[in-house]
């Protein structure tokens, strides 16, 4: 695991293997960004700018020797985009970016701009995302660089800030773990037994029910969805109850640990990436101990539905009925639309605990791909919630847009034999999987997060975001709970 600290010497004095600064454009080219932090000593690389080839556009890396006078023998020149537009976000990238290409170096100092808490938090942030090693079952797994040494300023806040920065980014790395688990491996108990071991010796509480306890508890959606595997569904409670707290918040995540679709069954190209499809459980799991190791004064629960959805002669059929915790009874029309089914039963008790609000967060429906690309989630739910997520997103740096929950798409999960079914007409599906949730949270101030898309990277690693899991949705979660316990 990557360490960093901070340290208030001029960056080119830090004896180091790199030292990284940032590169913005500006109208006559290149310019290097931050470069107080370079003290006197940064003409010699800024004239050689354009003459390296160096752009400042995002995600660009390239790494040359160091001016003569520095302490470290080399210079990592990292894109951060133009000078008038550099927020958090894209310094967050580009510290991504930089340490994405410092696997096996020991030292690196950050010499990006960081002379207030939010600009240190963001490059703090960035570059432990970016030191991010995905490869755990190669033989060879690539190393992240070892030691990151922030050149800021002294202060408090920046203290704070990067202490913050260490807990968030640990756990949206874990988060990445999780996903990234083979599912062999990783299945309802073994992932429950994982939320045990995480939450030992902290402030969070474990609760786990079993496939008796599920049953006899009404359960319908997770002990159908679960039925086609031998390794039977659970429930796992995770809660942060800190005796100070005024506001009480439940998150629930779909935690499908692989989705083969059951007997509606996936093509085989589709299944490629569905161990993925616990996501939003992981991201739960971990808001909860991050918001407990951040000591943050509001109480969380958080609800995981988990269950491996296989096709067996045990399997639950299309045009089963199953009766969810609530006694609403729904038509299983398609059991490729499992995710729905075990969110409900997790939702009706975070809904019955009465929270001041309940966020669900889940890799959904292929047609949040299709609505909004594989980086942006859509963001459902009643309007103040949805409006309170869509805004920790922004801030967190997590793309996000709203969605609408049409009433009319109710219609179309009609069934002929129950309550409802749970699967409806192809358009707008995004939005009816979202109505589909919204019979079980009655009145309750609600958020419903579809990260189909952004929660896993099948494509080209970017900023600080690597190749497989990304974590999405931890730092929105948590930025949310910060921003309700100030409010
Ligand atoms: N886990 C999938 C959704 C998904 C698709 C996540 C692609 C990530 C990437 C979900 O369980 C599913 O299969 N949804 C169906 C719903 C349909 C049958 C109504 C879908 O989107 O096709
Ligand atoms: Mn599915
Ligand atoms: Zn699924």
């Amino acid at each position: 695991m990557t360490t960093l600290e901070t340290s208030t010497k001029s960056a080119t004095t830090i004896t180091a293997d790199v030292v990284v600064v940032g590169v913005g454009t500006t109208g006559h080219g290149p310019a290097l960004v931050g470069s107080d932090a370079l003290g006197r000593h940064h003409g010699a690389l800024t004239d050689r700018l354009a003459a390296l080839g160096v752009t400042g556009k995002p995600d660009q890396v390239v790494r040359v020797a160091a001016p003569e006078s520095w302490k470290a023998p080399a210079v990592v020149l990292t894109g951060v985009g133009p000078v008038e537009e550099v927020d958090a976000e894209a310094l967050r990238r580009a510290a991504g970016a930089a340490t994405r290409s410092l696997s096996g170096v020991g030292h690196a100092v950050l010499a990006l701009p960081a002379r207030d808490a939010a600009d240190a938090g963001a490059v703090a942030e960035g570059a432990l995302l970016g030191a991010f090693s995905a490869g755990t079952y190669r033989s060879e797994p690539e190393t992240p660089v070892e030691r990151l040494t922030l050149a800021t300023v002294k202060g408090k806040e920046i203290d704070a800030a990067a202490d913050r920065a260490r807990i968030v980014a640990g756990h949206v790395n874990a988060t990445r773990d999780l996903v990234n688990a083979s599912p062999g491996e990783l299945y309802p108990e073994s992932f429950a037994d994982r939320a045990k071991e995480l939450a030992r010796k902290t402030k969070v509480t474990v609760d786990v029910l079993d496939v008796a306890a599920l049953e006899a508890g009404g359960y319908g959606g997770l002990v159908g969805v679960g039925k086609g595997s031998t390794r039977g569904p659970r429930l796992v409670t995770v809660s942060y109850a800190p005796k100070r707290a005024k506001k009480r918040y439940a998150l629930v995540g779909k935690g499908i640990t692989f989705d083969s679709g059951g007997l509606s069954l996936k093509p085989p190209k589709s299944m490629e990436t569905m161990k993925s499809d616990m996501a939003g459980a992981a991201a739960v799991l971990h808001t909860v101990l991050a918001a407990a190791e951040l000591g943050l004064p509001v109480a969380v629960t958080g609800y995981l539905p988990l269950a491996e959805n296989l096709p067996s002669g045990t399997a639950q059929r299309p045009s089963d009925v199953l009766t969810q915790r609530d006694g609403t009874t729904v038509e299983v029309t398609n059991t490729d639309a499992e995710g729905r089914l075990v969110l409900a039963d997790a939702l009706v008790d975070a809904v019955a605990a009465k929270p001041d609000a309940v966020l669900d967060i889940a890799t959904l429906t292929g047609a949040q791909v299709v609505a909004l690309g594989d980086r942006t989630a859509g963001i459902m739910g009643t309007d103040d919630a949805r409006a309170d997520v869509v805004a920790a997103a922004d801030a967190a740096g997590e793309a996000a847009w709203p969605m609408p929950l049409p009433p009319e798409l109710l219609d179309g999960l009609r069934s002929p034999v129950a309550d409802l079914k749970n699967s409806g007409e192809r358009a707008g599906g995004m939005l009816t999987a979202g109505v589909f949730l919204q019979q079980f949270v009655g009145d309750a101030p609600w958020a419903h997060i579809d990260i189909a898309g952004p929660s896993y990277n099948s494509a080209k690693p970017f900023g600080y975001t690597p190749v497989g899991g990304t974590g999405y949705g931890v730092r929105t979660m948590l930025g949310y709970l910060e921003a309700r316990a100030a409010s």
